[in-house]
């Protein structure tokens, strides 16, 4: 498919081509196509000059291959030891509160997704979480309100 090609190279050049564009071309390809299919897979690791399976591999760990319809925003919550740590269950426990779904589930309204994924890189910062491919860092229970506010509104 010409346009996957030319959205893989397009998010290559924005991202670079090492193996950590890996993680921001997947978020990409996902913001754009809703899912990673086999042929996005295998053209980003044409790009990268990686294995597929190891494309696979990580699309796995972060549970990126999606294989349920997920809402407009997919929330996902480190659940790695550090945000463990930090208090990640009281972010959760306060997304659940406010969007009225327990985690792997999606609101009725098809908004928004709340899963949770491993280490995002900023445990320095934690918790963290990803709303599609934007980070939020040292999140409390009341940062949490203020952002999903905001998206409610979008
Ligand atoms: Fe949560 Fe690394 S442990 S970002």
């Amino acid at each position: 498919m010409p346009e996957i090609k030319d959205l893989v190279k397009g998010l290559a050049d924005t991202h670079g081509r090492t193996r950590e564009s890996l993680i921001p071309i997947l978020q990409g390809v996902i913001t754009h196509e809703n899912y990673i299919s086999d042929e996005a897979m295998t053209e980003i690791a044409r790009e990268l000059d990686i294995s597929a399976a190891q494309v696979y591999g990580t699309a796995t760990f972060y549970s990126f291959l999606d294989t349920q319809p997920r809402g407009k925003y997919v929330i996902r919550v480190c659940k790695t030891i550090t945000c463990a740590m930090k208090g990640k269950n009281l972010i959760i426990q306060e997304l659940e509160d406010l969007l009225k779904v327990k985690l792997g589930e999606t609101t009725p309204n098809r908004k928004f997704s709340l899963l949770e994924t491993n280490c995002l890189g900023w445990c320095h910062k934690g918790p963290a979480m990803l709303i599609n491919d934007e980070a939020y860092t040292e999140l409390t229970p009341e940062k949490v309100r203020e952002i999903i506010n905001e998206y409610i509104k979008k």
